[in-house]
């Protein structure tokens, strides 16, 4: 089973792909994690020139082709042979992101990164995104917490990107029918165990 998790940064996803990770482990199940932009070694570096708050110059296209880069690294090297050998797979953030923050947050061409993230990851679907919602004043708050020097590239957006990419991921939770929205404002005990019942669902079907 291939799980992913989205949201908005600072949504506390983390916390709660550890908390999963730990459930389904208990059971007795094998589990694989990997994070986003990462997991290889490739997929590492890419991730380190993407979030380098330096690189004040990078494009959007060339934002768009590193996550894709990354991504498509992790899924051959990873992904796949972790489902094949019968692994329970969590990504912190997948392709989603893509569409949600270069597509409605950057404003890059839709068509263009969903025929993109297709080319990379077929076959691998997630069977259930957990998007972890919060408001985008939450987000503001939560950072605002954090010292300036400690945010990355993309942790330094402005509140009106945020808005773009929580109405993106909003677009694809109506579409996509493997979406499960929570509410993030919710405490870290209940929204695992909304998760752990939505798991447990969807083994029963
Ligand atoms: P990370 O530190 O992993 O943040 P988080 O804990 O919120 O996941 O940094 C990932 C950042 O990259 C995050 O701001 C979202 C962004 N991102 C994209 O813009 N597009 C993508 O395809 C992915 C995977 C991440």
């Amino acid at each position: 089973m291939f799980i992913s998790f989205e949201g908005l940064d600072f949504c506390g996803k983390s916390t709660q792909v550890k908390l999963l990770e730990e459930y389904l482990r208990k059971k007795g199940n094998k589990v694989k994690v990997f994070r986003e932009p990462g997991g290889t070694n490739i997929s590492e570096k890419i991730r380190e020139i993407l979030l380098d708050k330096n690189n004040t110059e990078m494009s959007f296209e060339t934002e768009l082709l590193l996550f894709a880069a990354s991504r498509a690294q992790l899924v051959k090297e990873a992904i796949i042979p972790s489902l094949s050998k019968g692994y329970y797979v969590i990504s912190d953030r997948f392709h989603d992101s893509s569409v949600a923050y270069q597509g409605y947050g950057r404003g890059i061409d839709l068509e263009f990164i969903t025929n993109l993230q297709n080319f990379i990851i077929k076959p691998a679907v997630p069977n259930i995104t957990f998007l972890i919602d919060i408001p985008v004043e939450e987000v503001l708050k939560r950072k605002s917490k954090i010292k300036q020097i400690d945010l990355d590239r993309i942790e330094l957006s402005e509140k009106i990107f945020y808005e773009k990419v929580r109405r993106g991921y909003f677009e694809l939770s109506k579409k996509e029918k493997r979406f499960i929205v929570i509410d993030g404002l919710n405490s870290i005990e209940t929204i695992n165990q909304q998760i752990v019942r939505e798991i447990e669902k969807y083994e029963t079907k």
